[in-house]
């Protein structure tokens, strides 16, 4: 009767999960093996975090980063995947570019730089997680946003790549899709949010996004149905990125003419060209199972390593350029031009 009892409370909550974790920076580099594979330099420059397999080129055929990878900078040590996305920079009065420090979110203290990862079943203020998602699968890579944005009418193409601006850490809202126009007291937090629905085929797609979709009606939040071309529901992944703006707070510090002085490393003034880019690592089928156990953030069936592990798994720099520091261009511009 004991067997039965705990039986049925285990089919009452099928599925309910969702992590939230932090990854500290593994790298800050101008690569990008997803939209320019074995290009050394990239364009631009991004922060990466994850495992260590991260290289020039990753391609699926070359294996599973989740087998080939000996450590990681998150939380979840069974999580080989690559995150990245551009770096935040500061514009002085005198044309110089510094690199906006990070802060990590609340209860990640001690994390170096990084992000704040989820993978959710429903919307984040869902507690019950209650809708079936599918892993995504070895080799599976995307990308969300548009690089060379620079307006709204273009943004408009995605639903959920928005900044808020922290009045303190907890701060959640309103979000904008451009970078806030006033200074935020305690940072900037860019976040990225890819779409749900997966074409259940190509592991990756020529722009790197068309295997994938939002959903048909609604919302992810709202639980809206998947198309028909698009029809296996997957974890909704987001990443939070907190850059301490803070100490360039200062107004005297902003252009003369009052507009904000924050660039992405793609030269973006506007913050419409954010963008983050995913290469799936994680081990055998940790994801899955995670996915399909009862558990809010804190997922006993998946390992874990503590701040001091995580802050330690890192890889060399290939990309030779001084990336600290006042910088006259951005990496891998000069005069104002793309190198
Ligand atoms: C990166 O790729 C090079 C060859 O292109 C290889 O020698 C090196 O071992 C790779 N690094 C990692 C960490 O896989
Ligand atoms: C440019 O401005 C920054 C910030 O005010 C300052 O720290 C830096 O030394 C200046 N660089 C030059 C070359 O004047």
């Amino acid at each position: 009767m004991h067997m039965k009892s705990l039986t049925a409370l285990t089919l009452a909550a099928p599925a309910s999960a969702l992590i939230r974790f932090g990854c500290s920076q593994l790298v800050v580099e101008r690569l990008d093996p997803l939209v320019t594979p074995g290009v050394n330099p990239s364009p631009h420059l991004h922060q990466i975090i994850g495992g260590n397999a991260f290289n020039v080129t990753m391609n699926a055929e070359d294996g599973d980063i989740g087998e080939m990878a000996t450590c990681t900078t998150c939380q979840f040590s069974e999580d080989f995947s690559n995150y990245w996305t551009a770096v935040l920079f500061f514009k002085a009065r005198n044309g110089t570019y510094h690199r906006v420090p990070q802060v990590p979110n609340v209860g990640f203290e001690g994390q170096k730089g990084g992000m704040t990862v989820y993978y959710m079943q429903d919307g984040l203020a869902n507690y019950e997680q209650t809708s079936k998602v599918t892993a995504f699968k070895t080799g599976f890579r995307m990308l969300i946003g548009d690089a060379s944005y620079r307006t709204k009418e273009e943004a408009n193409r995605f639903r959920q790549i928005t900044y808020t601006c922290l009045q303190d850490l907890g701060t959640r809202y309103p979000e904008t899709m451009d970078f806030p126009k006033e200074p935020c007291p305690a940072g900037i937090m860019a976040n990225v949010r890819f779409p749900t629905c997966w074409d259940g085929k190509n592991l990756d797609s020529p722009d790197h996004m068309s295997h994938m979709s939002y959903p048909e009606l609604g919302t992810f939040e709202n639980g809206g149905p998947c198309p028909e071309s698009h029809p296996v529901r997957v974890p909704q992944l987001m990443y939070e990125v907190i850059w301490d703006t803070s100490k360039f707070n200062d107004k005297e510090l902003w252009p003369e003419d009052g507009s904000q002085p924050l660039v992405w490393s793609m030269d973006d003034t506007s913050g419409f060209g954010s963008h983050g880019d995913y290469m799936f690592g994680w081990k055998g089928d940790s994801l899955q199972r995670a996915m399909d156990s009862p558990c809010y953030v804190n997922c006993p069936m998946l390992a874990t390593q503590s701040i001091e592990e995580m802050n330690k798994c890192s890889v060399p720099n290939v990309v030779d350029e001084v990336v600290d520091g006042w910088l006259e261009s951005l990496p891998g511009f000069s005069g104002g031009e793309h190198a």
